[in-house]
């Protein structure tokens, strides 16, 4: 069995195109470290034409998903196994971060909810969800590119997820530090040379000079970080 199940419950499942089997989210799965199942809410609908949405009770502009749908989909998945969360993805929910990200790769069931449209039916919030994220401070036509970028931020950091473990934990955040610039072959290119310290060989000169460069940089684009 996987390590993490991901359940996504969504509109519009084409948005997740060749994300779910593209790159290190595919691999994971294909090594057996994720299980990522797709749930279009169309299917949940009660009605021969499918409809999920209403119009909003005291009027204003959008649809609003309906509770039926949701709840069929979501306590079907409830029945068959016990969820740590249930994560709807929104604008107003609690902005998502590394650390976020760290301890929900060590769960074993996820429901990712993503809403289309205006938004979801408050009694769906109230009953269902269990934690509400925000990806930025920006609208979003769904949270299905929400819950792919959660998707994505999660699954790398399975054990095994990203064959260089040493690769994610010098990422930027994983130590509250963005991280350090990084080079690669030709050692100059076009007049422009790598710095001298990363040609030394001198791990311990190396690294206290990435730890300076990370500092630097956090200092001037995120000082918030270092508060
Ligand atoms: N749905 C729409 N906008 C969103 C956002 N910024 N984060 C998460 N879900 C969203």
């Amino acid at each position: 069995m996987a390590e993490l199940r991901i359940d996504l419950v969504c509109v519009v499942p084409q948005l997740f195109g060749e994300f779910l089997s593209t790159s290190i989210v595919g691999r994971a799965q294909e090594k057996g470290l994720v299980e990522i199942v797709v749930h279009n809410l169309h299917e949940y609908a009660s009605d021969r034409f499918r409809h999920i949405d209403d119009t909003p009770y005291g009027g204003g502009g959008g649809m609003i998903i309906q509770c039926e749908p949701v709840f069929s989909c979501i306590e079907q998945l409830q029945g068959e196994r016990s969820y740590d969360d249930v994560i709807y993805l929104c604008p107003d929910g609690e902005q998502l971060h590394q650390g976020i990200c760290t301890q929900l790769s060590t769960q074993r069931n996820l429901i990712f909810l993503a809403g289309h449209y205006k938004g979801i039916d408050q009694r769906i919030r109230d009953l269902l969800v269990t934690r509400e994220i925000s990806i930025g401070d920006y609208v979003l036509t769904g949270g299905e590119i929400a819950a792919a970028v959660l998707t994505d931020a999660v699954v790398r950091l399975i054990p095994g997820a990203v064959g260089d473990a040493s690769s994610v934990l010098d990422d930027s955040f994983m130590h509250g530090l963005l991280d350090a610039p990084h080079y690669t072959k030709p050692q100059v290119f076009r007049g422009h040379a790598v710095p001298d310290v990363l040609l030394s060989g001198d791990h311990q000169r190396i690294t206290a000079w990435r730890t300076e460069q990370s500092l630097e940089k956090t200092r001037t684009r995120r000082p918030d970080l270092l508060e």
